[in-house]
């Protein structure tokens, strides 16, 4: 990894952004990494504005690895004020852009974050027809652990391991 980049996780880590569950999140999206076996969960708050639904706060939570955590910091900042339609746009290059090019073995440290994005954008789309609460979620990613390998169902929680 670059001096840089590491300079920029570091910095990132010191003083991460909106880390920690949202408790009046609108839904919530969960990955895990079959390549390092680290975990991601972001929350989603929306509002409405100008007639359409945007992102009002997004906060997330992992385990472990500096760079994940870094990059979903930063996309959490970004996060916020977005329509729904250009979070969905937004790829892991995107989204981990202030930390600079990462290094192979990273890209899918930002790929989780991207995922976990999604997977949160898709459980608000499904609410529309059948809620997956936010509620029914464990409450911290240890708990999530706790329901097993592979692609992971717990109560209403699904847990999508990455390609
Ligand atoms: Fe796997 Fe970063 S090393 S998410």
């Amino acid at each position: 990894m670059s001096d840089d980049v590491e300079a920029k996780i570091q910095q990132a880590i010191a003083n991460p952004q909106n880390m920690g569950e949202m408790s009046d999140a609108d839904s919530v999206g969960t990955v895990g990494s079959p390549d390092c076996g680290d975990m991601l969960r972001m929350w989603l708050k929306f509002s409405e504005k100008d007639g359409q639904k945007v992102i009002d706060k997004a906060s997330f939570q992992s385990f472990g690895c500096q760079t994940a955590i870094a990059v979903a910091s930063m996309a959490t900042e970004m996060l916020a004020g977005k329509t729904v339609e250009e979070a969905k746009e937004l790829s892991s290059e995107q989204l981990s852009e202030p930390l600079g090019p990462l290094p192979p073995m990273k890209i899918h440290c930002g790929q989780m974050v991207e995922g976990a994005l999604k997977e949160a954008l898709d459980a608000e789309n499904a609410e529309a027809s059948a809620a997956p609460a936010v509620e029914d979620q464990p409450e911290t990613l240890v708990q999530s652990f706790g329901a097993g390998g592979g692609e992971m169902k717990k109560g209403k929680i699904k847990v999508v391991l990455q390609d």
